[in-house]
């Protein structure tokens, strides 16, 4: 199988780096890539935040913050790349071209962000509806997609399923700004809707639930529709 996973910058870099995570989260990847093709799209979490923080203090415009951003990302990419080890690129690659390159050299990509204006779930959007990925996993800090914000309502429930119209219409409401981007960007959820790929939203930190949805067992998350 092709797998594109977008790993939320929040898990990789919570507060510091957490280098126990990212040792298991390579040991994973490195064995499940014996079996499928693997591309790994790095937010910036809470470095790329500090960093546009205080650059949006003097007045940096938001293309310039975003900049900043990919930066952050791209240095999560190259330090995931380290702990991967030998399969893993060198080199994040910059675009789709470069990144399929890499995959048909038998490489786990690793790669950040590429332009200004989105986050990196819409890079691993993209990237999957380049390579024609059987699935793009969605990985951050919550279970899945809820029906309210979880960290406000004690009463949100989590959705097993959702329809592509839903998630569209959903992110459509959020805010578009750099280092703002909350369960997902408006294009990522385009470019999902638009190529129906294949979707879930679920926790990165629970490896055994991740591999377990890679691998068809059952898992917690959310499964897009795309019908
Ligand atoms: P993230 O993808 O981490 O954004 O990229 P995010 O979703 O806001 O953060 P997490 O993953 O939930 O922690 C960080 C920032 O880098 C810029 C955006 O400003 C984004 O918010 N970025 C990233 C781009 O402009 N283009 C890209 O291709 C990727």
């Amino acid at each position: 199988m092709k797998i594109v996973i977008s790993i939320g910058g929040s898990i990789l870099v919570p507060d510091e780096i957490d280098m126990s995570y990212a040792k298991y989260l390579a040991e994973m990847m490195n064995e499940i890539s014996k079996k499928n093709q693997i591309s790994i799209v790095t937010g910036g979490g809470r470095l790329a935040r500090k960093y546009i923080e205080n650059a949006r203090k003097f007045g940096a415009s938001e293309i310039f913050c975003d900049l900043i951003g990919i930066t952050a990302t791209k240095l999560n990419a190259r330090l995931l790349s380290a702990v991967i080890g030998e399969k893993a690129t060198l080199e994040p690659p910059k675009d789709f071209i470069g990144a399929l390159k890499a995959l048909n050299f038998g490489k786990i990509v690793v790669m950040g962000g590429t332009h200004p204006g989105h986050s990196t779930d819409a890079v691993a959007a993209l990237l999957a509806e380049y390579i024609r990925a059987d699935l793009l996993i969605n990985a951050s800090n919550v279970e899945g997609i809820y029906d309210k914000d979880p960290k406000e309502h004690k009463d949100a429930k989590m959705k097993e399923r959702l329809t592509v119209e839903e998630l569209v219409d959903m992110v459509s409401a959020y805010p578009m700004g750099a280092g703002k981007y909350e369960l997902m960007d408006i294009l990522a959820a385009k470019i999902i809707q638009r190529s129906r790929i294949k979707t879930i939203f679920l926790n990165g930190r629970d490896l055994g639930n991740m591999r377990n949805a890679i691998e068809g067992r059952e898992f917690k998350g959310t499964i897009i529709e795309s019908g």
